[in-house]
């Protein structure tokens, strides 16, 4: 790949020292769920060791599945420059590279622990980059497209995270978010809440002995925007063109829209 030419305001955050989490452990009452910057970094750096394993066991593969579908409808193109906002332990970014090795994509994420791992698996040179989704540390219109995988749940204020991801893509250019939702049968709804409530949380717990994080997960599901929601959320941050496809009955969403300004 060809050396990074980004034109980087700020490359290493001066993040600040990670705050113990506040989430009362036995509770997974959205109305507990603490969204702030020191809580979400704290839950993220604490999970990281475990987070593949997880992600892969409690979605049974369907998480690679979805980024690898993400990123076909995404279709980057030769010499993009691609960012993968919240880009954890580096998935989405790989499987860009790997889809389209000509494209240039640099991975941004505030937990450190994540991003380590990121710069291990990765094969190719991607550049994985402390920052904070919300203050993105790029000039406007930077990438030709901005991506983001089950990031977007977890911003403290969602359209301001849509509305940096629009201003560092460039006239033209693609944001693409892949989040989960709630599944739209109410059969699949009502097993799938089972399963997500009550099995996940306690696999989460075992395995990663952060029980919070698990409890975390659906709640933050539960309280998100619905399919439509966010379609609008997304239109309200200035994207265009807004389409949407459900994954897996609709446990997954993923979102594409253009900037056209
Ligand atoms: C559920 S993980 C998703 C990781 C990866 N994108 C994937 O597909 O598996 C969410 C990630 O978002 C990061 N994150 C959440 N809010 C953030 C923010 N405001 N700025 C930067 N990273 C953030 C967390 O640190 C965590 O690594």
């Amino acid at each position: 790949m060809e050396p990074l030419a980004f034109p980087l305001v700020q490359t290493f955050m001066n993040l600040a020292p990670q705050t113990p989490l506040e989430l009362d452990q036995t509770q997974i009452d959205k109305s507990q769920l603490d969204k702030s910057h020191g809580s979400v970094r704290a839950m993220f750096s604490g999970i990281a060791g475990r987070y593949d394993f997880l992600n892969h066991l409690l979605s049974a593969n369907q998480d690679k599945r979805w980024r690898r579908r993400a990123i076909q409808l995404l279709a980057p193109q030769k010499g993009n420059r691609v960012l993968d906002l919240c880009c954890g332990t580096g998935d989405l970014a790989i499987e860009c590279a790997r889809q389209q090795p000509q494209c240039r994509v640099v991975g941004a994420d505030f937990a450190l622990p994540m991003l380590h791992i990121a710069l291990q698996k990765s094969p190719a040179k991607i550049p994985f980059l402390a920052g904070d989704a919300l203050h993105l540390p790029f000039a406007d219109a930077t990438f030709e497209a901005s991506i983001v995988a089950f990031g977007a749940r977890n911003f403290e204020d969602t359209e301001r995270g849509l509305r940096e991801m629009q201003r560092v893509t460039t006239s033209g250019g693609k944001v693409l978010v892949l989040e989960f939702m709630r599944p739209t049968s109410p059969l699949l709804r009502h097993g799938f809440g089972v399963f997500f409530k009550h099995i996940l949380p306690l696999i989460g717990k075992i395995v990663s002995r952060h029980q919070q994080a698990y409890n975390y997960l659906p709640a933050s599901v539960d309280g998100f925007y619905s399919r439509r929601e966010f379609e609008i959320l997304m239109r309200k941050a200035g994207l265009r063109d807004v389409r949407s496809w459900n994954m897996s009955g609709g446990i997954a969403t993923i979102f594409i829209a253009r900037k056209t300004n």
